[in-house]
C-alpha cells in the first residue's frame, strides 16, 4: 500500500516502567488517552500516513505460552510498524518445557538486550509475577482468567468506533451485552473494566455457572435471560466456551465433564444462548455484533451473523494493531 510522507503525531501517554498488566482501577482519563493514541493510530493506518518509527532499534520480545492467532501476530504487525525488531518465542518450542520458570525465562530473554517483554500465559497473575522480576516493560497479552487489556482496550475502541464516539469515548447511554462463558473470560473482565469506567452499561448474560451473580461486583449486571435483553442492547459480544479452562481447580481434564459442569448439553447451551440469525434479527437497527476470536461458528454464533452486515468482528482485529502500536509505543515514551 503507498503511503504519503507525512507522520502524524499521536497524544502523549506513557507506559514506561510499568508497562501495561490490566484495565481494572484504570482511571478514565488514562484509558481515553490510550484510546486517543489508538484512535490516531487507527487513522494512520486508514490513511497509509507514515507513522513515526519510535520503536526504532528497540527490540520487543513475545513470549507466548499458550495458543494465540490475533493477539501474537498483531503485536507482531504493530512493533514491525513501529520499526521495532521482533524476537518470538512459543512456550511449546521454549525450555519451559524443560522444568524452567516463566520468570526465569523472563530474565534470560530481558538479559539479552529485550526493551519491551509481551506475555502471555495460562497463569492468571503470570505477567504481573514477570514483571516484577523483570525491569523492561511488561504488556499482559492474556494471563488466564485474569485480564487480557490490550483486547479490552482494542474492543472499547472498536465500540466507540462503530457508535460514534471516538472523539471523547464517552460511552454513556451505551448499553452492552457480553454473552457466554463470562466466569472464565479474561477479555470479558478487560472490557467490563473499560467500558463501564467509560459509562456504559455492560451485561452479563449466560448461565449461572458461566455468568455467576459475583460478576455484579465488577460494576456489571447480570442476566440468565438473553432474549429478555436482546432488544435494548447498542452492542452484543459473544464469547467462546473455554472448555480448556473449566476443572481446572477440580482437576478434571475429561471434555464431556467439563461441559456437564457448566451446562447440560451443547443443544441446550445454544437454545438459549448462541446468537442465531433469527436472534439478531431482534437487535435494534443499529446494534452491532462483537466477538474477540477465536469463534466457534455453530456454536456461540452463527456465521451468518458473524459474517454479517452487524459484524465489527474483523474491525476489532483491525483495532488490535491500532491499540498494541499505541501501547507499544507508550512503553517507550518518556514518562
Ligand atoms: N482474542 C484473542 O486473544 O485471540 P488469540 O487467542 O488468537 O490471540
Amino acid at each position: 500500500m503507498p503511503t504519503r510522507s507525512t507522520t502524524r503525531s499521536t497524544p502523549d501517554i506513557t507506559l514506561a516502567g510499568r508497562g501495561l498488566l490490566g484495565l481494572a482501577g484504570m482511571p478514565a482519563a488514562e484509558l481515553r488517552g490510550l484510546l486517543k493514541a489508538s484512535r490516531e493510530m487507527r487513522r494512520a493506518m486508514d490513511d497509509a500516513v507514515r507513522i513515526e518509527p519510535v520503536l526504532a532499534r528497540r527490540v520487543v520480545a513475545n513470549l507466548f505460552f499458550e495458543d494465540s492467532t490475533r493477539t501474537r501476530t498483531s503485536f507482531s504487525v504493530a512493533a514491525r510498524r513501529l520499526g521495532a525488531e521482533v524476537v518470538d518465542l512459543m512456550g511449546f518450542a521454549s525450555s519451559v518445557n524443560k522444568g524452567e520458570t516463566l520468570v526465569d525465562t523472563a530474565l534470560n530473554v530481558e538479559a539479552m538486550g529485550i526493551d519491551v517483554l509481551v506475555v502471555r500465559a495460562r497463569q492468571s497473575g503470570a505477567a504481573a509475577d514477570i514483571a516484577r522480576a523483570v525491569r523492561c516493560p511488561v504488556v499482559n497479552a492474556g494471563d488466564g482468567r485474569h485480564e487480557h487489556p490490550t483486547q479490552g482496550l482494542l474492543d472499547t475502541l472498536a465500540l466507540a468506533i462503530a457508535a460514534g464516539r471516538e472523539e471523547d469515548f464517552d460511552l454513556r447511554g451505551l448499553r452492552v451485552a457480553i454473552v457466554g462463558d463470562v466466569a472464565n473470560s479474561r477479555v470479558a473482565r478487560s472490557a467490563i473494566a473499560a467500558m463501564t469506567t467509560l459509562g456504559a452499561r455492560v451485561v452479563c448474560v449466560g448461565p449461572p455457572g458461566m455468568a455467576p451473580a459475583g460478576l455484579k461486583a465488577m460494576g456489571c449486571e447480570v442476566s440468565h435471560d438473553l432474549d429478555a435483553v436482546l432488544p435494548n442492547l447498542d452492542a452484543v459480544m459473544m464469547l467462546r466456551i473455554q472448555f480448556e479452562r473449566h476443572g481446572e481447580e477440580g482437576g478434571k481434564s475429561d471434555g464431556a465433564d467439563k461441559r456437564a459442569s457448566a451446562f447440560a448439553s451443547i443443544r441446550e447451551y445454544r437454545a438459549f444462548y448462541a446468537l442465531t440469525a433469527e436472534r439478531a434479527r431482534r437487535l435494534k437497527p443499529a446494534a452491532v455484533v462483537m466477538h474477540p476470536g477465536p469463534m466457534n461458528r455453530g456454536l456461540e454464533i452463527d456465521g451468518e451473523v458473524a459474517d454479517g452486515p452487524r459484524s465489527i468482528i474483523l474491525a476489532q482485529v483491525t483495532c488490535g494493531v491500532a491499540v498494541r502500536m499505541a501501547v507499544l509505543r507508550a512503553c517507550v515514551s518518556p514518562a
